[in-house]
């Protein structure tokens, strides 16, 4: 599948089927994490893929995360660490990059796992200090975000975008100056 059509079918997936994802296939989807760019090739992250099914139903039970994650055969959390990430961002020498620099890494991840038929969804939501308590996260390193991942419950879940479900073109786009 070409770049563009993964992106044209990838869709934030929320129902998953438990089987496992082969190991192989698995490497191949992670390893594109690995070879994101990032300001100044820091590599700021850390990503820890959670298979164990004890810890998931945790993820819901205890920190109160969305069921979906202990549907999917594993999660993955994807984890930054400031202090190796380049700080300078917009001239201000105290914003690191690190946030953009592991968002990057698991934008990479949700479109290599579309191409191969592996669903994602991005989770922001969740409560960073029973997560970090959860998966033994180091004071240095902050929780980003995470997502399952696995095999979408139903083939339709990938699809092109419904009607109006984005801002137009012109909406997003100007010319030369903010407008
Ligand atoms: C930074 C970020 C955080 C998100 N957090 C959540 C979340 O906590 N739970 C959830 O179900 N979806 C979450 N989403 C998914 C968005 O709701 C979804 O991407 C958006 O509605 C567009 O739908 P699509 O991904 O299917 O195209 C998040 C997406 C992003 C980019």
């Amino acid at each position: 599948m070409d770049i563009f059509e993964t992106i044209r079918i990838r869709r934030s997936v929320r129902d998953y089927k438990s089987d496992p994802i082969p190991e192989e296939k698995l490497r191949k989807v992670l390893d594109v994490m690995r070879q994101a760019p990032s300001a100044g090739n820091r590599q700021p992250w850390k990503f820890i893929i959670v298979k164990d099914a004890k810890i998931r139903q945790e993820m819901v039970v205890t920190c109160g995360a969305q069921p979906f994650l202990s549907q999917a055969p594993l999660v993955v959390v994807a984890c930054g660490i400031e202090k190796v990430a380049w700080h300078g961002v917009g001239g201000n020498r105290s914003a690191s990059a690190v946030d953009i620099d592991v968002s990057i890494a698991l934008t990479y991840l949700t479109l290599a796992a579309a191409a191969e038929g592996l669903g994602t969804c991005w989770v922001a939501a969740f409560n960073e200090a029973c997560f970090k308590r959860l998966l033994k996260v180091p004071e240095e390193a902050k929780i980003v975000s995470l997502t399952p991942l696995g095999y979408p419950a139903s083939p339709d879940l990938f699809h092109p975008l419904k009607e109006n479900a984005r801002k137009s073109f012109d909406e997003v786009f100007c010319n030369n100056v903010y407008s």
